[in-house]
């Protein structure tokens, strides 16, 4: 559980990017595309899961990639390369379903964009037409953008500043494309609001298309509830029954509400011990 690496793959105003290579070469032999796992930084602190993004069977690495968004994130990029972690469990989840589908969009919005790109890489492996569109608020926080230009057929980047590709939302590209062309399932990971309008836009068009949820989560095995979400009017729980949904049966607003159930407290953490 060692930090092989670390590499800081944007940072805007104190708001980073970051990516540690994790030497767990039980995980690296069975991860696939989609799962994560669970990160304990230290031993009081909080279980938060991400997503595995690479890994190197040769040198028994994972590699994750993660925003410094809160109090733990900001713990964990305290950590140097050296350091251990204090736990670390996985890979957890379901694998996202690989198969020739025919022609996919990828939707990847902020640090959304680490999470698309294994399965971007599985997907393409099985043979399938890779269109990306990826977004961020500007250019300085557009991440990994290379590693998907080279598995992608298309790319196109969206910043909402226009700093950089076209000025706008992932899900105005989204709706462009759908409208021009048939696409047969679309795969879309970042912010709620990015998700659940990818949904509307998406089921307009008839067009089938998952989502990695990030909800919270405590103990990651279905113990805990925490990380429940309604699917389809069914109780599913994030953890064990995920990460991948489908996009058109996620009750948005409840999980919304529910991911921002700390936040409050999550400030006043921040305040004071750091
Ligand atoms: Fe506890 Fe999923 S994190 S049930």
């Amino acid at each position: 559980m060692k930090i092989l690496k670390k590499s800081i793959l944007a940072d805007v105003s104190g708001l980073r990017i970051v990516r540690i290579d994790i030497f767990a070469p039980e995980i690296a032999l069975k991860a696939q595309a989609g799962q994560f796992v669970v990160v304990m930084a230290d031993e009081k602190g909080e279980r938060i899961p991400l997503t595995i993004v690479d890994k190197d069977i040769n040198t028994g690495s994972i590699q994750l990639i993660y925003q410094e968004a809160g109090f733990t994130t900001q713990i964990l990029s305290r950590l140097k390369v050296g350091d251990s972690l204090y736990a670390l469990v996985g890979p957890l989840g379901h694998p996202t379903e690989i198969k020739n589908y025919g022609k996919i969009i990828l939707v990847g919005g902020g640090v959304g964009i680490a999470e698309i790109l294994p399965v971007a890489r599985a997907l393409k492996q099985a043979g399938n037409q890779i269109t990306t569109i990826l977004g961020s608020r500007n250019k300085e926080l557009l991440i990994l953008e290379e590693e998907l230009k080279n598995i992608s057929d298309r790319i196109y980047i969206m910043t909402d500043d226009g700093s950089y590709g076209q000025k706008g939302f992932t899900t105005e590209m989204l709706k462009d494309l759908l409208s021009k062309d048939k696409y047969d399932l679309i795969y879309a990971v970042g912010p709620i609001p990015m998700m659940k309008m990818a949904a509307m836009v998406s089921k307009e068009y008839n067009t089938r298309t998952l989502v990695s949820l990030n909800a919270l989560m405590v103990d990651a095995t279905g113990m805990c509830g925490c990380c429940r979400v309604s699917v389809f009017g069914d109780v599913k729980f994030s953890c064990v029954d995920g990460p991948d949904f489908d996009a058109s049966g996620v009750d948005w607003d409840e999980l919304e509400k529910r991911n921002k159930v700390y936040s409050v407290q999550e400030k006043h953490i921040c305040k004071l011990k750091l």
